[in-house]
């Protein structure tokens, strides 16, 4: 049995070590501003890579802030403790993330003309990044041998709840043309074409130059050396990186690497029964 307790908020576990009680009101209570946008991800899905890029659509590609400020501090997630600490730093329009789903976000961001861009990965990659993230941080429960993270995670009993009602939750959203849905796979295959369709949703007239710009320095090798993103600031009994790094593989598919056959089928078949009443289809083949 793993020592680490988790702190249990409406039904999602969330780890203590950056949640408490006191911030998950702090984050319900929350101001919304209009000019704010929010990136929302299910954990492992691609929030530290946005974090690097939407400061960076939002200063026109000033290097600035990913090379002066520490990722959780310049795109602060909605739900931790981090927040009330640097809000008052945040310059607008101001860059958050959030692994929240769409129905514990604050009143206040229903009430705002807030933008959301909503990143979706496979979840069978999502699993694998996930179960070796909980291999290096010391804050996360011990996810057991594969098979049993994957029974785990298929049931929803990991962080934030079932990937799929995290799904679920954010395809059916009233907010009409203020959310966008981007896939982890969209970015990896072709990142200054997901920057231009990301930044025109934002309303940024950005040329190709600076496009360019952001997509290599948001690029999986120079993020991997970057300080401020790449999770070294922390110290190593949090976060032990010779076990797992971070920014581990940073691709789509590695779960053909981990998977068996039965495995493969056995995830497929409840991720589908899960979806089967949904009118919307899953941007990749589970196959
Ligand atoms: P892997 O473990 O598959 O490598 P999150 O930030 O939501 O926790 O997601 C972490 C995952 O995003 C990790 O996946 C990490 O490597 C990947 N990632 C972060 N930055 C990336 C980038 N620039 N390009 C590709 N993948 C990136």
């Amino acid at each position: 049995m793993s020592s680490v307790e988790y702190i249990h908020y409406r039904g999602i576990d969330m780890p203590t070590e950056a949640h408490t009680m006191e911030s998950l009101e702090y984050a319900q209570n929350f101001s919304v501003e209009d000019t704010d946008v929010f990136s929302v991800t299910y954990p492992k899905s691609g929030t530290a890579w946005m974090q690097e890029i939407l400061p960076l659509l939002l200063n026109d590609g000033d290097l600035t802030p990913i090379q002066t400020i520490p990722n959780w501090d310049r795109a602060p997630w909605l739900e931790e403790k981090r927040l009330a600490v640097v809000v008052d730093q945040l310059k607008s329009p101001r860059a958050l993330v959030t692994h929240f789903p769409y129905r514990l976000m604050p009143h206040s961001f229903h009430a705002s003309k807030a933008k959301v861009i909503y990143v979706m990965r496979n979840p069978m990659d999502v699993m694998v990044s996930s179960y070796y993230f909980h291999q290096m941080a010391a804050f996360l429960q011990d996810p057991g041998t594969f098979e049993e993270f994957m029974d785990k995670f298929l049931e929803g009993r990991v962080l934030f709840g079932k990937w799929t009602d995290h799904v679920k939750g954010w395809r059916h959203t009233d907010l009409g043309d203020r959310i966008m849905y981007i896939t982890y796979e969209e970015m990896v295959q072709d990142l200054p074409a997901a920057l231009r369709r990301m930044s025109d949703f934002l309303g940024r007239k950005l040329s190709d130059e600076v496009i360019q710009k952001i997509a290599e320095h948001c690029s999986f090798k120079t993020m991997k050396t970057n300080n401020m993103s790449n999770f070294s600031l922390v110290p190593k009994i949090y976060m032990d990186s010779d076990k797992s790094p971070f920014l581990r593989k940073g691709v789509a598919g590695d779960w053909k690497n981990h998977f068996s056959s039965e495995q493969q089928a056995k995830f497929t078949s409840v991720i589908r029964k899960d979806l089967e009443k949904e009118s919307f289809s899953l941007p990749w083949s589970l196959d």
